[in-house]
């Protein structure tokens, strides 16, 4: 039987030079699809707000909302590290507040690991749940939660900015991080990042040159109806499938051609005493 990938299995594959695949899931189809493909890692990300929520941002998610889907997700799968996001505000306030929040997804949802945005300024979160045996991702670059400070959704470290952002890389990965998300920096500057790491580096709009990449699930598979960032290649078309499926479903039920005898139970006791439908 398949068993879970665990840090040491992440690490053997960078070091063969193996590039890593994160996606996002939330529920259990995603997530069974999600494995059924091979990915690596999945991440049950607070982007569950704009993508399944409908909200504008990720702020309003909670962590009753991580833990709630992170359960489903870990149970839809045997194979893949399932990483949990840390929502906005439950872990900025203090490492304490980190850890019991990291401590509920690893305990209520189970999930192997977390992640949590910001670099320097989260470094003393990181330490205090490494130190306690919880494994953590960091996320530097866009981040998300701080949309409002970074002023909307913008490639971060181009010019002067590049170095705060090869700093932030090195507390993050100085402070225990297994691995660091980069999203939306200049191709050239996570490539500096990634070089100078020892941790692998997974990158989201930032060029071919980090160890692995992770895309959002509804962005890759087609179901974004929105805005779809410029760097998230679409690989399928799941919003026409779905579509298409559900006007024939209308369609046959208001030309009558749906439910036929094949979808209609007869009123035989026989078959019910058997447990027969
Ligand atoms: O929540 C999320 O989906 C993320 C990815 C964009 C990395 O943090």
């Amino acid at each position: 039987m398949a068993r879970r990938e665990t840090l040491v299995d992440i690490g053997r594959k960078v070091k063969a030079g193996t590039r890593l695949v994160m996606v996002t899931a939330y529920d259990y189809p995603s997530a069974r699809l999600a494995e059924e493909a091979g990915v690596d890692l999945i991440l049950v990300g607070d982007s569950i707000g704009t993508t399944v929520f409908g909200e504008a941002d990720t702020l309003g998610v909670t962590l009753d909302d991580i833990v709630r889907h992170a359960g489903v997700v870990v149970r839809a799968t045997t194979r893949p590290l399932i990483v949990a996001d840390l929502p906005f505000l439950t872990y900025q306030e203090s490492p304490e507040q980190a850890l019991r929040s990291a401590g509920r997804l690893m305990q209520e949802a189970r999930v192997q690991a977390v992640k949590l945005e910001g670099g320097r300024r989260s470094a003393g979160q990181i330490r205090r749940l490494t130190e306690a045996g919880i494994p953590v991702m960091g996320h530097i670059g866009f981040t998300p939660q701080s949309v409002y400070e970074l002023g909307g959704f913008r490639v971060q470290g181009r010019g002067t900015g590049a170095d705060a952002l090869v700093e932030d890389a090195a507390a993050v990965e100085e402070a225990g991080a297994f691995a660091l998300v980069l999203e939306m920096v200049p191709g050239p500057l996570a490539e500096r990042i990634t070089t100078r790491l020892s941790i692998p580096t997974i990158g989201i709009g930032a060029g071919p040159r980090t160890t692995g990449q992770v895309l959002v699930f509804h962005d890759l598979v087609g179901l974004t109806l929105g805005h779809q960032p410029r760097f998230a290649k679409r690989f399928a078309d799941a919003a026409t499938v779905i579509r298409d499926g559900l006007q024939a479903f209308a369609e046959a039920v208001r030309a009558g051609t749906y439910p036929g005898p094949e979808h209609t139970f007869d009123d035989d006791p026989a078959a019910s005493a058997h447990g027969a439908n």
